[in-house]
């Protein structure tokens, strides 16, 4: 994957403030999915926020939020709280050595990274979870094999790369470093090309 064209679009749209570009039909329906996991006292670590769009609308009075995002503009753009504490780093070397996360969430990030940097993140997620803990990982897949896009986007109009991932292939993944991979499949309805489709894998009991 072309590094460059990655950085080029995210920076991008950091200036602009687009962290996603889903209908908002799909935030209330993470909502319903994440909610069960987010108890009292909840410390939230989002790896690739954005906006945190999702993750600051989880957040109950005793909870925590630790926002990861590449991008500062991003990061800026995340309401002033005394709960949210923001990162600019790279997922990949974001460090864990000061938290314990109870619910860790990698929503439409894998999309751009490479497969030894997906495996480093799950790694290090897999340190920095509770015991108790859930590491959410969500992404559009693929029904057949890995895909990958390099080229002009119609819909983004410009130039988009992606890998998106076969399904079973990332479970096995996940499933090097958590004893327990549930995969949810998002409703058809909100897959828009007929080679994709959206999936969250719930990962628990760390190995
Ligand atoms: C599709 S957006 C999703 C935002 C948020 N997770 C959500 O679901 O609302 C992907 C985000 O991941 C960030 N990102 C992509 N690659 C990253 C990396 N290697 N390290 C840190 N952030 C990254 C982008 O800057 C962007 O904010």
């Amino acid at each position: 994957m072309d590094k460059r064209v990655i950085d080029q679009f995210w920076r991008q749209r950091a200036t602009e403030g687009g962290g996603r570009w889903t209908e908002p039909e799909m935030l209330d329906y993470e909502l319903s999915m994440l909610t069960p996991y987010v108890g009292a006292n909840c410390h939230i670590l989002d790896l690739g926020s954005g906006p945190a769009a999702l993750s600051t609308r989880l957040l109950g009075p005793s909870c925590r939020l630790t926002a990861v995002d590449k991008y500062q503009s991003f990061l800026d753009s995340i309401p002033s709280d005394p709960r949210i504490n923001t990162v600019c780093s790279d997922v990949v070397n974001f460090s864990y050595t000061t938290a314990t996360y109870d619910l860790i969430l990698l929503f439409g990030v894998v999309t751009h990274l490479d497969l030894a940097e997906e495996l480093a993140v799950y790694e290090n997620a897999a340190r920095g979870l509770a015991d108790s803990g859930v590491l959410a990982v969500k992404n559009q897949s693929s029904h057949h094999g890995e895909k990958q896009v390099d080229g002009y986007s119609e819909s983004l109009k410009c130039h988009y790369v992606g890998r998106y991932p076969d399904i079973p292939g990332q479970a096995a993944r996940l499933g090097r470093f958590f004893g327990k991979v549930e995969i949810r499949h998002y409703p058809p309805a909100f897959d828009k090309w007929p080679d994709t489709t959206h999936v969250c894998f719930l990962c628990s009991s760390r190995k």
